[in-house]
């Protein structure tokens, strides 16, 4: 069987295969209370039925003001709970794994009346300027954190992804052009600026007992920003805090687009953590092409595959995927799809 339909063990982690839905922001929380609805339990459990190894759930927010938008999902209070883990048995009884991303946007909130951020700099000429956040406010931060890696033990999650990619809270206190800080969470040295980072992991880790993931840029693709050797320390420094899964992403920290965006064009980054540090990683970006993708897998540059727009686009992707490359003995969750992929 193709290594990317095979299963995946670890000591924290079970999957089916090594297919994983990629956070992705809905904004259908009508109510702005952060309470998952029925859209979720259909917009995931499809995805569930498709065949998805692991779905993370969106980008949710670890306080009211981290969001991004008004109508994110939230998991910054007890409140939360009960419908995120009616979510998680929904996926579980359809088969698959479910993980959700812990996330704060810092000075990329959009509707709230201040945003916080390590420096009184706004993202764009469209968003306000930031506060900066002060040390106290830092490590209360760090307890939403914490305090959101318990929820989602609570609600049976079977893994966690903290966000520090795409320019949001954690990726801006790494970066020298959005941290000018002074104190020891700043711009002084690159231990400093990953120092939020690591109280975060370092608090999550203790709270959540699966498996905990984090989202990192290869790139900021901005000028005088985090360096490749900076990133490459910032996930050894990873590694040794003991994180199961590095997802490798890109972008987003500045008002400024990739230069080149091809199929697979974010995998060279993720390969080089892989096979330089030592340490399991998802691979995204534009993989929708399943030669393509069970290539990267079979080859070794991932060990995990991830598809946002692909699983938008067409949620039995896994099903399709099997199909085109001939995979005989795959099966689908239900036995009764099995009829589809026959002509
Ligand atoms: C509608 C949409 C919402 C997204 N929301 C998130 C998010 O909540 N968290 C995150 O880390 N990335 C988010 N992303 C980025 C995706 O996870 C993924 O990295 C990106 O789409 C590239 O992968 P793809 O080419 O397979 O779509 C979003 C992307 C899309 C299209």
């Amino acid at each position: 069987m193709l290594k990317m339909f095979q299963s995946y063990e670890s000591e924290k982690l079970s999957l089916k295969n090594r297919i994983v839905m990629a956070p992705m922001c809905m904004y259908e929380v009508e109510k702005e209370d952060g309470i998952v609805t029925p859209f979720h339990f259909t917009h995931y459990g499809a995805r569930a039925l498709g065949g998805v190894g692991l779905i993370i759930v969106e980008a949710s927010a670890v306080t009211k003001e981290g969001r991004i938008t008004k109508n994110d999902v939230g998991i910054w209070n007890d409140d939360q709970i009960p419908n995120l883990k009616e979510l998680v048995e929904h996926v579980h009884d359809l088969g698959s794994k479910i993980g959700i991303q812990l996330a704060h946007a810092g000075r990329k909130a959009q509707d709230e009346p201040v945003s916080y951020a390590p420096s009184a700099i706004a993202f764009s000429e469209e968003y306000q300027t930031p506060q900066k956040l002060n040390y106290d406010e830092i490590k209360e931060t760090v307890q939403k954190f914490k305090k959101a890696a318990e929820r989602a033990e609570k609600a049976n999650f079977d893994m966690v992804e903290i966000h520090a990619a795409h320019g949001y809270l954690l990726n801006q206190f790494l970066s020298p052009v959005t941290n000018k800080r002074d104190d020891g969470y700043g711009q002084n040295s690159l231990a400093d600026r990953f120092c939020l980072l690591k109280e975060v992991v370092e608090e999550v880790k203790q709270s959540f007992s699966k498996s905990v993931w984090v989202r990192i840029s290869g790139t900021d693709y901005v000028e005088n920003s985090t360096t490749e050797e900076e990133f490459r320390q910032i996930v050894a420094w990873l590694k040794e805090l003991g994180i199961d899964v590095l997802h490798v992403s890109s972008g987003g920290l500045c008002n400024v687009k990739p230069t080149k965006v091809y199929p697979g064009y974010q995998t060279k980054w993720a390969t080089l953590f892989k096979k330089e540090i030592g340490i399991p990683v998802a691979t995204v970006g534009k993989l929708g092409d399943p030669q393509l993708a069970s290539f990267i897998i079979e080859d070794e540059q991932a060990d995990f595959l991830a598809l946002g727009r692909p699983l938008l686009r067409n949620p039995n992707w896994v099903n399709e995927a099997a199909i085109v490359l001939n995979e005989k003995s795959y099966e689908p969750y239900n036995h009764s799809y099995k009829r589809g992929m026959i002509e």
